[in-house]
């Protein structure tokens, strides 16, 4: 069978590597893919919301499964547009429809959805520019510091946490008045602050049953102790040590049960992932947010710790029976630690030609910003690359991430030195 990935990331690439590995894939698509899986894969030059030429690249390829890495083209509602299609409505899209892909598409409506099937998250209320002097009253009932969401997909950056009451207030006005984050902050989701320790935990399902993936722990500011700017994740671990197993027992009856059940309540028919960003206070679970897609680079070190054939899970996806296939992981530890440009996540150089690919032996190279430009791989985005290995311990693990990255090398190359440390 012929199968088409969409997006151009590490996620991407450690899809098309693990399905790779299925013998019941004959060719691999991506689209529009990177110089990594330009290697495993054949890559199609065409943007991911741009439905008609996907629809194009599907019946010209006699593609037969389409798994979706990013979630603007489903939030766009590229499964719907195959499910409306003729040609195209027999064709499994692994990735929610419209209806499923805003938990994710609106914080409000993802908000909502928690409290009324009893998932455990932040107390909340949403506002507008119509009902602004009430969002302030809000804040004031809430103690410090202050978190506002952009409604809507902001590419990662609308979420702001404010130490002052003043200072929420004002930027509370700029999202809603003067569109800081455009449309996508007309509404504002205002929401308790949650104390404790970050985690992800990425599920699979079918609409009625779902496979738990290893958890996962990413690192999300740009330097070392957590410090500067937000990136969209410079490394992760999996699995996450202070997630035992009573912790993720907690996590699958109290949040992953009753959002399963939700969505077949509420009749959206969810054929994909779902990632859920969790915080982990003193054991107990409670959920920052939903996401419709695996995280990257949380991808990077899951995915690899799957023993099962992937594409035997898609299959299980698109015919509603998940329950039926086995679903193996690795005890093993596995770390990832993103190469990038210098200067990301602010203003940074593309095309700088990366060296060196070919001396590492211990690790997995998962490509994210690469093309291939006159026979060479050069840098084409602000996260280049994931590092991958795997160990018995987590130390194990950095150590051969490490020692293949001082192999690795391109001008301005930056990375974080401290992956992983807080755990060990
Ligand atoms: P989100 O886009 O919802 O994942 O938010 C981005 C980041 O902001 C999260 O990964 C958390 O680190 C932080 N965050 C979001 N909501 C909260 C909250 N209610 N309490 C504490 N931190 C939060
Ligand atoms: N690494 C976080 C994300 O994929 O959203």
């Amino acid at each position: 069978m012929n199968i088409l990935i969409l997006g151009s990331g590490g996620r991407e690439h450690a899809f098309a590597l693990k399905l790779s590995q299925s013998n019941k894939i004959n060719q691999l698509f991506v689209a529009p893919g990177n110089a990594g899986t330009d290697k495993i894969a054949k890559n199609i030059n065409i943007s991911l919301t741009d439905f008609e030429a996907v629809k194009k690249t599907v019946l010209e390829n006699e593609i037969k499964m389409v798994v979706v890495g990013p979630e603007v083209p489903l939030v766009a509602g590229i499964h719907d547009f195959f499910l409306a299609d003729e040609d195209l409505k027999n064709i499994p899209v692994i990735g929610p429809k419209k209806d499923g892909a805003l938990l994710e598409g609106s914080k409000d409506f993802s908000k909502q959805f928690m409290q009324k099937h009893g998932v455990p998250t932040a107390r909340y209320q949403s506002f507008t520019k119509e009902n602004l002097t009430e969002g302030f009253a809000f804040l004031e009932t809430l103690a410090p510091p202050f978190v506002l969401k952009a409604d809507g997909l902001a590419a990662g950056k609308g979420v702001l946490i404010l130490n002052s009451l003043e200072e929420a207030k004002a930027e509370l006005e700029e999202m809603v008045s003067n569109n800081k984050f455009g449309e996508a902050s007309s509404t504002v989701v205002i929401e308790e602050f949650l104390k404790g320790i970050e985690l992800s935990v990425f599920v699979l399902t079918d609409g009625k049953n779902y496979k738990i993936l290893p958890s996962a722990k990413d690192y999300k500011r740009i330097s070392e102790g957590d410090t500067g700017l937000n990136t969209g994740g410079m490394g992760a671990i999996s699995p996450v040590p202070f997630a035992d197993e009573a912790f993720l027992n907690k996590v699958e009856e109290l949040v992953v049960k009753p959002t399963i059940a939700g969505l077949l309540k509420d009749g959206i028919d969810y054929r994909g992932f779902i990632f859920i960003g969790l915080m982990n206070d003193n054991g107990n679970p409670s959920v920052v947010e939903y996401n419709v897609r695996m995280g990257d680079p949380e991808t990077e070190v899951v995915l690899p710790r799957i023993e099962s054939d992937l594409f035997d899970l898609f299959d299980g996806v698109a015919n509603q029976n998940l329950d039926e296939k086995s679903f193996k992981v690795t005890s093993k530890t596995a770390t990832t630690v993103m190469l990038v440009a210098g200067g990301y996540p602010e203003a940074y150089e593309k095309n700088k030609e990366i060296t060196g690919l070919e001396n590492v032996t211990e690790s997995t190279v998962f490509h994210a910003g690469t093309i291939i430009k006159d026979n060479k791989v050069v840098s084409n985005g602000g996260r280049v690359m994931a590092v991958t290995s795997f160990g018995d311990t987590i130390e194990e693990a950095l150590e051969k991430s490490y020692r293949s990255i001082a192999k690795i090398s391109f001008d301005k190359m930056n990375y974080r030195k401290d992956i992983g440390f807080d755990l060990i």
